[in-house]
């Protein structure tokens, strides 16, 4: 790891172990992006003269005027944070209005300074480590009298670089932000093709894998909820048409927000690049009053020679190592049952202990306590807001129940949705004025609820305080935050007329106070964040919380696909991940118990179920899920993840591979998702192992279910045999059959 700047070619050169990003300033002043991708041998440092690269002679429009002039090159110019309004007619990274209403902004460089300490962000979700590099490059706009600060973050053991942006307001007056991205990068791609990179979904289908080629003109997703959002993801990745997930290009970018957000790549007529990636500049306005700065959330960039699992495994790492704080980060998390599949709103005190009774025989290790507890709440359409016991259900309280379910040997967890209020509530009867809203309009409702005004501070402390007293009540050793709608109505009983833009990411940095304060208040307590599900599946969320619920679709088949977008990104240990009930309450699909088991091992695993209904050989299934979870939970949260077949993209099976850091251990989980007719042996080949080394292969195929025993048989295999002339697997008669594979370095 090193940053370093280069006097002789006046030059910024930003090396990681394998990867190097180099900043030129053309006549002195305008930050360029001279180039990204593979380490550039040392020598280059001598050798790259950034003046040839940076397009400092382009000719103009029209071939009749000389090159050089300011619009021609600025509309050109690979420009390592795009100002808007001056002449580069491409996506603009920042775009500013002064007091008079003019708009157009042009940053110069000014000095750097480089240190080996991390700037701390005030409010925001960020990365932290001790081995880090930072480079700061001062840029200033004399007009405006505003500074800029463009950040570039490296850590000894990662090849990301973490990229912000901070504002400051140096002139007398306010200035107003119209737009402030955290990173835009220029990566030079030769006019070969390329394909962007992206994922959607809706609520219960999460994160779908969208790759298409890119188009020439803008090509992004977003957000304009005031959430990342079911639809979209915060992240994009520019690939060629050839990386696969071991080899190929991959250059990748993902904000570390939960808001509002944008992140796109733009192709021009001369098949240059830009990709860019910031809170949303749709519905933004931020008044920056003299002497204030803004900051922006933080953006990781990565280039990956290997492909997208060459993607991947950096990400898991980077956020395992330095964005995840919470203590349970390395430690086994408590097998969970969650009422919510099992009862609805529907349960009491008595209800409750019995799954936990039921549960704890089974190994499970923790009851959660899910939605209902609270007010009057028998539906979804009351009470959110009044987060106090509903006596109806739970008549001795909430010390009386956690002790009761501590006393089964089992830890309690609890439900709660901080951010919202029912217009049934105490709270709304009290206080009208503390929802979203545009004065005079009714606010619109979804699940029956409005959203608090978190960009109050009064409204923040109050929903703290509400907090602190459920948890500080009783032995409560787990939260799950819910979040179930989308803002709307953005409008406040408070705020003045021109700071209405700034309502969305006020909200957000409300809502990462209120967890900053329960992770500081309760640090021992596991926090699970959600939002309908994977709403709020982003970087930000895993600074507080190290799971978030993938989805509320709970069947197999579809949480292979949903997971595996989620892991494309996240480390397994962030997902969390069940078993439920058949047929499921979403698709209605009956799966089998040990596809089910499967799915949810890689992932935070627990249950979603009334155990109280099965029958002695189901509750045998679980024993034995919970048995094999048990072996592998160290190796699947610590170990690094491969992709091996993917049911999306080949509707039969699918098989996925975690292999310890020492590459002594390892699993592949292989699902055949639907049998076909006259189906051949499948050859497996798997990844990631010693070459030189021999494994001791334990292979289990299920059958218990199947009316017969389940197979187990070992072997003996090189790491080379298993990962380039690989396994052969059976077919097996039925859907939803799996094979597992336990490699140990002999
Ligand atoms: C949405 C969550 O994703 C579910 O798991 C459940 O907690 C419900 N909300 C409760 O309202």
């Amino acid at each position: 790891m090193n940053i370093s700047y280069v006097e002789k070619t006046d030059s910024f050169w930003i090396e990681t172990e394998n990867t190097t990003y180099v900043i030129g300033l053309a006549d002195g002043c305008y930050p360029g992006h001279v180039y990204y991708g593979k380490k550039l041998s040392g020598e280059t440092r001598n050798t790259l003269d950034p003046r040839s690269v940076l397009r400092l002679t382009e000719l103009p429009f029209s071939p009749a005027e000389k090159p050089g002039e300011k619009v021609t090159f600025l509309d050109t110019f690979p420009s390592e944070y795009p100002c808007g309004g001056i002449g580069d007619y491409r996506e603009s990274a920042i775009e500013l209005t002064d007091a008079r209403g003019f708009t157009g902004c042009e940053f110069k460089y000014e000095s750097y300074a480089i240190s080996k300490k991390k700037q701390e962000l005030r409010g925001l979700p960020q990365t932290f480590g001790k081995n880090s590099m930072t480079l700061t490059l001062r840029l200033a706009d004399h007009l405006l009298k505003a500074e800029l600060l463009l950040s570039y973050t490296i850590f000894s053991d990662s090849d990301a670089i973490i990229r912000s942006t901070r504002l400051i307001n140096r002139s007398v007056g306010p200035l107003y932000i119209e737009k402030i991205y955290s990173a835009s990068v220029d990566p030079d791609w030769n006019g070969e093709p390329c394909e962007m990179l992206s994922m959607y979904g809706t609520w219960a289908d999460e994160r779908h894998i969208d790759r298409k080629p890119l188009r020439h003109g803008r090509q992004y997703v977003t957000s304009t909820r005031g959430i990342t959002g079911h639809q979209s993801q915060p992240f994009l990745a520019v690939v060629s048409p050839q990386t696969t997930q071991e080899s190929g290009d991959v250059y990748a970018m993902h904000l570390i927000y939960s808001g509002n957000h944008v992140a796109g790549a733009e192709l021009d007529p001369f098949d240059h690049v830009r990709m860019f990636i910031g809170i949303s500049g749709e519905k933004f306005r931020w008044k920056l009053d003299s002497g204030e700065s803004f900051q922006t959330p933080e953006a990781v960039l990565l280039y990956s020679a290997e492909g997208l699992g060459g993607m991947t495994r950096r990400l898991h790492d980077l956020y395992r190592s330095h964005l995840i704080r919470s203590p349970y980060l390395h430690k086994d998390r408590p097998i969970l049952i969650n009422n919510w599949e099992a009862t609805y709103f529907d349960f009491d005190e008595e209800k409750l202990l019995n799954i936990a009774r039921e549960a704890a025989e089974c190994g499970i290790e923790m009851l959660v306590m899910d939605d209902g507890w609270f007010g009057h709440r028998d539906g979804d359409d009351s009470s959110l807001g009044d987060w106090t016991v509903y006596e109806k259900k739970l008549p001795n309280g909430l010390k009386s129940l956690v002790d009761r379910v501590n006393a089964l040997g089992m830890k309690f967890g609890i439900w709660m949705e901080p951010e919202m209020i029912s217009p049934d509530s105490d709270l709304y009867r009290k206080h009208p004025d503390y929802t979203l809203q545009i004065p005079g309009r009714i606010p619109s409702q979804s699940r029956n609820q409005y959203v608090l005004d978190l960009s109050r501070p009064e409204v923040v402390d109050r929903v703290w305080q509400q907090i602190e007293v459920i948890l500080s009540s009783a032995n409560i050793e787990y939260m799950k935050w819910d979040m179930n709608r989308p803002l709307a109505d953005l409008g406040s009983a408070v705020v003045e007329a021109d700071r209405v833009g700034e309502l969305a990411h006020r909200y957000m940095l409300g809502v990462y106070e209120l967890q900053e304060r329960l992770t500081e208040r309760f640090p021992d307590l596991l926090l699970e964040n959600c939002a309908g599900g994977g709403s709020r599946f982003d970087p930000g969320m895993l600074y507080y919380s190290p799971q978030i619920w993938c989805s509320d679709d709970t069947d197999a088949l579809e949480r292979l696909i949903i997971q595996e977008g989620t892991a494309m990104l996240y480390p397994l240990s962030t997902m969390g991940a069940h078993v439920s009930i058949c047929p499921n309450h979403i698709v209605g699909r009956t799966t089998s118990w040990s596809m089910r088991g499967s799915v949810a091992l890689a992932g935070t695993f627990g249950y979603e179920l009334d155990i109280t209904s099965l029958d002695e050989k189901e509750k045998g299934y679980i024993t034995d899920q919970i048995a094999v979870f048990n072996r592998f939970r160290a190796l699947i949260r610590e170990g690094d993840y491969y992709r091996i077949a993917s049911t999306a993209q080949n509707h039969t099976h699918d098989c996925i591979q975690i292999v310890s850091k020492d590459r002594r251990e390892s699993l592949a989980v292989y699902v055949q998702t639907k049998a076909i007719p006259n189906a051949r042996t499948r050859r497996i080949c798997l990844k990631g192992l010693e070459e030189g080394g021999t494994y001791a292969v334990d292979t289990v195929i299920d059958g218990k279910e199947f009316d017969g025993e389940d197979v187990e048989f070992q072997a003996e295999h090189t790491g080379s045999e298993l990962m380039n002339s690989g396994i052969m697997l059976p077919a097996l008669p039925g859907d939803g059959r799996v094979i597992r594979i336990h490699l140990r370095l002999r």
